[in-house]
């Protein structure tokens, strides 16, 4: 039987592609027709994994630590990432909350799997990182995504969940520094947002991913303001482990068994192999080296923001953390000046910089914005910087 005429389900119709993939696929073509080409696009840090945990990786194959762990993750690293959030950000997070997932991809999945009711509504900004409205569509719930703008620093403020709780409304979906956007909730306005979902019975899902990445003073994690809450984090960005698929959650203690029987229904566990390999991730000499890359993703930010801004590309909020800066593209000097797909399009075609459109992210800042993700050498951003100013004739 032809696998074409088999009927995909109902709920696919609200899951749509990832552009960002596309324009990857795209460059890859121009790129084997001999074409230079600077990737903007994905987010994914040009770093990879530090020695000592590639060390650990191989020594934990050469042991024969391949094999499934418990669904939670292996105590060692349950307890390492309790610890972390001691040293790093102040907070007593015990062990026994912590739950080990493939990615914060299999976080989300697991968080919306356990509280996301079907036909229920979670509210979340406009714009998001793209997969969040997907993985509520996967477990039959609807994104309600809330047009934020620069001057709530694209963020879903208090006002805006208390206006737009409705019948259905069950939770949000939160993530700070966002993507894609780079900015952070300020601790006090995500006090008030969980408070305001507290009042009405509901879940927030803190995604803090891009935490570690956090340029401008230290982060807040959403723990340290409410025991209540369900926080996703990963190796994937501070860590630079994005193929390993692993991150974990926080969540509250009385969650921890049913998030138990789902990831072992799910998942099993996440790899066993990337789990001891993360254990290196926390000793001082991992610590130190991705702090030196973070300081490295900082001078990029500080080199990058004034840069695009010279070319016509404005930046109505400065980043404070992740890799991503959201610019207003309708003052540029290109005819496809606020189609922000036309000019990414050229941009790619013309310039041969891979940058991703606002559509991507929701329909609000659709068309005026794009992103432009600095995980990449800073010979590359000077390179891209030149080519758009060449493009945009500055
Ligand atoms: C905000 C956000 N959450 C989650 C993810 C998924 O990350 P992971 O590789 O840990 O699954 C990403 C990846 O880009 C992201 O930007």
């Amino acid at each position: 039987m032809d696998p074409q005429q088999l009927a995909t389900a109902s709920r696919l119709a609200n899951i749509r592609p990832f552009h960002v993939m596309e324009l990857a696929k795209q460059a890859a073509e121009l790129e084997r027709a001999g074409r230079s080409i600077i990737h903007m696009g994905i987010g994914e840090p040009d770093f990879t994994a530090a020695e000592p945990v590639v060390r650990a990786a191989a020594e934990a194959m050469r042991r024969g630590v391949t094999q499934y762990t418990g669904a939670l993750g292996i105590e060692p690293l349950r307890e390492a990432i309790a610890g972390y959030y001691r040293t790093a950000y102040g907070i007593d997070v015990p062990a026994r909350r912590v739950i080990v997932t493939a990615g914060a991809s299999g976080a989300l999945l697991l968080a919306c799997a356990v509280l996301v009711e079907i036909g229920a509504e979670v509210l979340m900004p406009d714009p998001s990182y793209p997969c969040n409205r997907h993985f509520v569509a996967a477990f039959d719930g609807h994104a309600k995504m809330i047009p934020s703008g620069p001057q709530q620093r694209f963020q879903l403020s208090a006002a805006q969940v208390r206006e737009h709780w409705g019948d259905a409304t069950r939770g949000v979906l939160l993530a700070s520094p966002s993507n894609p956007t780079g900015t952070s909730i300020l601790p006090e306005e995500l006090r008030q947002i969980l408070a305001e979902v507290r009042q009405r019975d509901g879940f927030a899902i803190v995604d803090e991913i891009y935490q570690g990445l956090s340029y401008d003073g230290a982060p807040v994690s959403a723990l340290s303001l409410d025991d209540n809450v369900v926080t996703v984090n990963s190796f994937s960005k501070y860590f630079n482990m994005t193929g390993w698929r692993l991150g974990w959650l926080v969540v509250p203690d009385a969650l921890v068994p049913a998030f138990e029987k789902v990831a072992q229904n799910l998942f099993i566990c996440a790899s066993a192999v990337a789990q001891h390999a993360a254990l290196a991730c926390f000793t001082p000499e991992a610590l130190s080296i991705y702090d030196e890359r973070k300081a490295q993703f900082r001078e990029r930010r500080d080199r990058i923001v004034p840069a695009l801004e010279s070319v016509g590309l404005q930046v109505p909020v400065r980043p404070d953390g992740a890799f991503y800066v959201y610019a207003d593209c309708r003052q540029v000097n290109h005819p496809a000046a606020g189609d922000a797909d036309r000019l990414t399009q050229a941009i790619l075609q013309e310039a041969g910089v891979v940058l991703v459109p606002g559509m991507d992210f929701g329909p609000h800042t659709a068309s005026s914005h794009i992103r432009i993700s600095y995980a990449t050498s800073m010979a590359h951003i000077e390179d891209a910087i030149g080519r758009l100013a060449k493009l945009f004739g500055r």
